[in-house]
């Protein structure tokens, strides 16, 4: 999941998570920013370096959550081809992982994809995949195709061994049927902007695109000859407003309001308000269906998202994913 920051990437991958995870399914959903931005959304405490259930779905289902620590994930790394052991906790506390991590800022996202990838392959004693789904809070739209493209630098790098083979089959993963990137974006000009640069840079760099996902939509509450009526208002433009005006006076006045007459004028200005906002939101909704993507809708919920916003947002998801496909 990606997204211009602040649109809601962290909620969405929380809610796509839920939303996978129902009726009897498990999903990972993991954090790569190490903000602690999911244990925050679920309302549990900081979220060590360990898979661990945070919540239960619809119908049955576990979501796992993993905040992935970079440190502790390079000496993983290091252990699975290098055997440190303890050579490993000496080199922590000499500071090599940040040493490391200084000089090779590609590595810290090597070891963020490659940990994603682990789990995505994973499977149990009965050779089982271990998770459904692994929904991953990414990084967002402006460094993207960067993050997920580096195992592919580092392929190119270390052009034999273990490395060269790790890096490759992490690339093999992200740039599989497997896995799709999905962008949030709100129906406004910036985001919208940014999304359609995100998908020519994924599609670019050969990376699968999944869906855009619209956040926060808020509905319309006036009908398409009201909007027309309000839109035709403004400075030099008498158009149906009076009558409209006219009309609003006596529902107003019906209703047993005092002043009503008063508050004619600001109904008539918020309501072209609401009329502009809806013309903008169409235009931009027209930009996105260019990107031949599917486009899913999330409300926008009042008041900060509490948990049960969250499962709101996951069936509101469920109730527009397409069916499951079978498992390969
Ligand atoms: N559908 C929604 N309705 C209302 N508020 C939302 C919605 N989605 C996200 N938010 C709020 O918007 C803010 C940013 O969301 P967050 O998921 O942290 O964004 P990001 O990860 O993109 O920075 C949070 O306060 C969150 O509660
Ligand atoms: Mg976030």
């Amino acid at each position: 999941m990606t997204g211009k920051g602040g649109t809601g990437k962290t909620t969405v991958a929380a809610a796509l998570a839920l939303a996978l995870a129902s009726g009897g399914k498990r999903t990972l959903l993991v954090e790569v920013e190490g903000r602690q931005g999911i244990a925050q959304l679920f309302e549990t405490e900081a979220l060590p370096y360990e898979e661990r259930k945070i919540a239960v779905a619809h119908n049955g289902g576990e979501v796992h959550a993993l905040a992935i620590d970079p440190e502790r994930a390079l000496l993983d790394y290091l252990q699975m081809f290098y055997k440190l052991g303890s050579a490993g906790r000496a080199l922590k506390k000499l500071g090599a992982i940040d040493f490391a991590t200084t000089i090779a800022p590609g590595l810290r996202d090597v070891l963020l994809t490659g940990k994603a990838c682990e789990a995505v392959r994973r499977r149990d004693k009965n050779e089982q995949r271990v998770y459904d789904a692994v929904v991953m809070d990414a990084p967002p739209t402006g460094r993207i195709a960067r993050f997920l493209g580096v195992n592919e630098e580092v392929a190119g790098l270390a052009k034999v061994g273990p490395v060269h083979n790790q890096a490759q089959a992490v690339m093999r993963v992200l740039k599989s049927p497997e896995t799709a990137v999905h962008l949030v974006t709100l129906l406004e000009e910036m985001p919208v902007q940014e999304t359609i640069d995100g998908v020519a840079e994924l599609r670019a760099a050969g990376l699968p695109v999944g869906a855009a996902l619209v956040n926060m939509v808020r509905p319309q509450l006036l009908d398409e000859d009201l909007l027309d009526v309000a839109e035709s208002d403004g400075p030099g433009r008498r158009g149906g407003t009076a009558e409209l005006g006219g009309e609003l006076a006596h529902a107003l006045a019906r209703a047993g309001l005092p002043h009503a007459d008063r508050l004619v004028a600001p109904l008539l200005t918020q309501a072209r308000e609401h009329a502009e906002r809806v013309g903008l939101e169409r235009e931009q909704r027209a930009e996105l269906a260019e990107l031949g993507l599917p486009v899913y809708e999330l409300g926008l919920l009042g008041e900060g998202i509490e948990l049960a916003g969250l499962y709101q947002l996951a069936a509101d998801l469920r109730d527009q994913l397409p069916p499951p496909r079978e498992a390969a």
